[in-house]
């Protein structure tokens, strides 16, 4: 059978006016009703209440929570681990199609039954408005999904191999031995890539996205996910961790999240080598410092526009986020400066739930007090504050957009990752584009997106050519981030991850396991 064929789930304008914005209107005020809701753990299909309480906290509004969750105790890891190994012989044994049905199904869920509440979880729950919410909890987590069966699908198309007379050659995608660990961000929700290939997964969300998330994991159940094949179990992170990590059938991790916590987890996978049957397969989407050259033949619109999307959208907080811009000075010069301070000016910061906003607030006390920090290093480092520079964390989390001017190629704001609404830009003469490129590649540990603005299409091949390390997703006059699923394949090297690309066919060869079989006739 061959599954159905897929395409991205189309993005909904929320038009004043329009169906859409009424429909998530009503679901933002249903759960604002509702809320605080209680969040088990769901281990086995069945509810666990641990009774080791969490409050997930709503960004806009902190002193309220949108969710008290359930933390995992270490009897509850240990039956999410118990379940997902003994439900993974059927889960993997179930035919494919069957398989590809369950996530076809969870996808529809997802961008019908599920969007507005889904979305209004996001809202609520991780701060970003109407249009960064669809993107993330409706469009891209059902092309996630649809597009996954369909890279599956293929992969496993891929198993029959060359024969010779006489002789039959098979190789099979096996699952892993054991059970994936998957751990996500609150940033977006790519869940599901090694369940699809048979795995068993114990799913430990961000703190921050604990609602949301726990509906996902609703959605899946009720797509007819078997019980045990995707167990939910909110943190605490360390001990989660360090049990998980500790069990011999430990056999992949899947992580989003910083760099500092991926490298961590590197470190505990390899004290604990000899206790696994085998070498685990460590794939992780990390951080970034982002980056937008823009030539002196750029077309200046063009590069505003982009650039204050790709810095400030949801905040600055998706990992692709720009946040270093360098800035030919000619361009600088004739308009380019005043247009960003214009535009940026325009940029209303308030609740997400106000569908004028362009800016809501950052997700938590730790990031609102580190982004603030970056910003007060940066003035005493010598940056000239151009626009913003303040914040307010009175009710909301609310960072104002912040543009910075900084004389120091390699100050602290251009160089290290704030994940904020902060940008540092750096003015370089004209004539010292090569010198750049070669600066944007050597000054900073990460290698995840990055654009290059030029009507010349000289500049931009030598820009390609520089920074061939330098970014795992590169745009052409388009700001650094929003890569589509199926599309743009999405991931980056260097400090910013293993570049396995969610979004792609190559994810899911990390999650399985290879047999050849020969046979003679
Ligand atoms: N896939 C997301 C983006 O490219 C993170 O912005």
């Amino acid at each position: 059978f061959k599954v159905p064929a897929v395409s991205n789930e189309p993005m909904r304008s929320y038009a004043p006016g329009s169906e859409e914005r009424r429909a998530l209107q009503v679901a933002i005020a249903q759960m604002e009703k509702e809320l605080p809701f209680e969040v088990p753990c769901v281990v086995n299909g069945k509810t666990v209440k641990t009774g080791k309480l969490a409050k997930q906290p709503m960004p806009h509004d902190h002193a309220k929570h949108l969710c008290t969750y359930h933390e995992a105790d270490q009897a509850t890891v240990s039956s999410a681990i118990e379940g997902a190994l003994a439900a993974k012989a059927d889960w993997e044994a179930m035919p494919w199609n069957d398989r590809a049905a369950i996530f076809l199904k969870a996808a529809n869920l997802v961008s019908g039954k599920y969007r507005y509440k889904l979305m209004a979880a996001t809202i609520l729950g991780q701060g970003k408005n109407a249009w960064q919410a669809e993107i993330d909890a409706a469009a891209e987590l059902t092309d996630f999904l649809r597009f996954g069966v369909k890279y599956v699908e293929e992969l496993y198309a891929q198993q029959p191999s060359q024969n010779t007379p006489g002789c039959w050659n098979r190789v099979e995608y096996r699952a892993l031995e054991g059970f994936v660990f998957a751990i996500s961000p609150f940033n977006f929700t790519a869940i599901g890539a090694p369940a699809l290939v048979g795995n068993t997964v114990v799913w430990k969300p961000s703190p921050a996205a604990t609602y949301s998330n726990y509906i996902v994991h609703q959605i899946f159940l009720e797509a007819g996910i078997p019980p045990g094949v995707i167990q939910f179990i909110p943190g605490p992170a360390e001990e989660v961790v360090a049990q998980v990590l500790g069990n011999p059938n430990f056999a992949a991790l899947h992580f989003t999240g910083s760099t500092f916590v991926f490298k961590k987890l590197w470190k505990d996978i390899a004290a604990n080598l000899d206790k696994y049957k085998g070498y685990p397969r460590i794939v992780g989407e990390t951080g970034g410092k982002n980056f937008h050259i823009i030539h002196p033949s750029a077309e200046i619109k063009n590069a505003v526009m982009q650039t204050i999307r790709g810095a400030f959208e949801y905040q600055g907080q998706k990992c692709s986020a720009l946040s270093r811009l360098y800035v030919a000075s000619s361009i600088w010069n004739s308009g380019f400066k005043d247009q960003l301070l214009e535009e940026t000016a325009k940029l209303k910061v308030g609740s997400p739930m106000e569908f004028t906003n362009f800016i809501g607030p950052v997700i938590g006390r730790p990031a609102f007090d580190k982004i603030t920090g970056y910003i007060k290093k940066a003035k005493e480092s010598g940056g000239e504050i151009l626009i913003g520079g303040t914040a307010d964390d009175s009710v909301g989390y609310y960072v104002q957009p912040t543009v910075i001017l900084s004389k120091d190629p390699k100050s602290v704001t251009m160089v290290e990752e704030i994940f904020g609404p902060v940008l540092t830009v750096y003015v370089y003469e004209d004539a010292d584009f090569e010198k750049t490129l070669e600066l944007i590649d050597t000054s900073s540990p990460y290698a995840l997106t990055g654009s290059i603005f030029s009507q010349d299409r000289k500049a931009l091949l030598l820009a390609t050519n520089t920074l061939r390390n330098s970014a795992g997703n590169v745009y052409y006059n388009e700001k650094c981030t929003g890569a589509v699923v199926g599309q743009q394949p999405f991931g980056g090297a260097r400090a910013s991850g293993t570049n396995d690309k969610a979004g792609s066919m190559s994810i899911f060869y990390r999650f399985v396991s290879a047999r050849s079989i020969k046979e003679n006739f």
